[in-house]
């Protein structure tokens, strides 16, 4: 049985497999999707709020022709009486064919797989990974790129300390040839040592030169829900901000991407600039969850 659960589970192959499936599923899903999955529930648990992941599982299950069910507010869950995640994750995959969950604690998912007869796909564990975002934003510098074939200069920048789809995304990186990282945030939510290797670089200013030289930009919210000093939060909040002016620095075939929700750290008026990526990776989260659910399923 196949989980996904962290970035680090995967080898490059397999990363080539589920982004030549997400390909697919892109096709599959411009003919108006498919009935591979009938028969076949989702069950999407999210105890922290979510649009886009929960919406875009939910969406890939619908247009692969399966149904789901979900539990979107931890206060109408038994969890709120005192029930274990342990005990609900059993009788949950007992419901269902595949689990999506997010939660508010690291290792959550890791934990609910042990308990679980049916896949789990970690949907993002508090401050620890969000492994199926980055296969999307993978997916995404994929289309852009020759990944792997190019030598490409990704520059992360915002809360990269608490940024789980950063922990995942670069941990995916590590899998190509040829891809230089930098890393640019205020020391108080710099990258954990682990996701640091040999060769990257880290500022705590986001300079014209970063701006000028990156192909791809992954911006991310400072995230107000992870700080435990709401000062702290208010001292960093706009420690980066992306208008027009930055964006237009960037190389006119290079990428801004962000995971989103955004709150002002891109500003609107970059949304009409051609490097502004962000709507069309969020909406890349259909096809390669697509892929995921097929792959768990064991269709391909
Ligand atoms: N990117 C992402 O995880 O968005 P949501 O929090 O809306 O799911």
């Amino acid at each position: 049985m196949l989980h996904i659960l962290s970035a680090s589970q995967f080898n490059q192959k397999e990363l080539y497999e589920i982004l030549n499936l997400a390909h697919e599923m892109e096709i599959i899903l411009n003919k108006g999707g498919s009935e591979m999955a009938r028969g076949k529930i989702l069950a999407t648990l999210f105890y922290e709020p979510s649009t886009r992941t929960r919406l875009s599982f939910e969406s890939a299950m619908i247009r692969l022709g399966g149904k789901i069910i979900s539990e979107t507010d931890v206060n109408f869950s038994s969890i709120t009486k005192g029930e274990v995640l342990q005990d609900t994750i059993r009788i949950v995959s007992g419901y269902s064919d595949i689990v999506a969950i997010r939660s508010k604690t690291v290792g959550d998912a890791q934990l609910a797989s042990q308990y679980s007869s049916v896949p789990i796909l970690n949907g993002g564990d508090g401050a620890g990974e969000h492994p199926t975002q980055a296969l999307l934003d993978l997916y995404t510098i994929f289309k852009q790129f020759k990944l792997g074939k190019e030598t490409l200069e990704v520059s992360f920048v915002g809360d990269l300390k608490y940024g789980r789809t950063v922990h995942s995304l670069v941990t995916i990186l590590r899998n190509f040839e040829g891809i230089k990282i930098n890393f640019i945030a205020p020391t108080e939510i710099a990258i954990p040592e682990k996701y640091v290797q040999q060769g990257d670089k880290i500022f705590t200013d986001l300079s014209d030169e970063i701006l000028k030289k990156s192909d791809v930009i992954y911006d991310t919210r400072i995230q107000k829900e992870r700080f435990e000093e709401f000062s702290d939060y208010e001292r960093l909040k706009e420690a980066f901000v992306f208008d027009p002016e930055k964006v237009n620095k960037m190389k006119d075939r290079a990428i801004l991407m962000h995971p989103l929700p955004r709150v002002n750290e891109i500003l609107q008026t970059v949304d009409v600039l051609p490097q502004a990526k962000y709507f069309e990776q969020a909406q890349n989260g259909v096809p390669t969850r697509m892929a995921l659910i097929a792959k768990v399923l064991d269709f391909f």
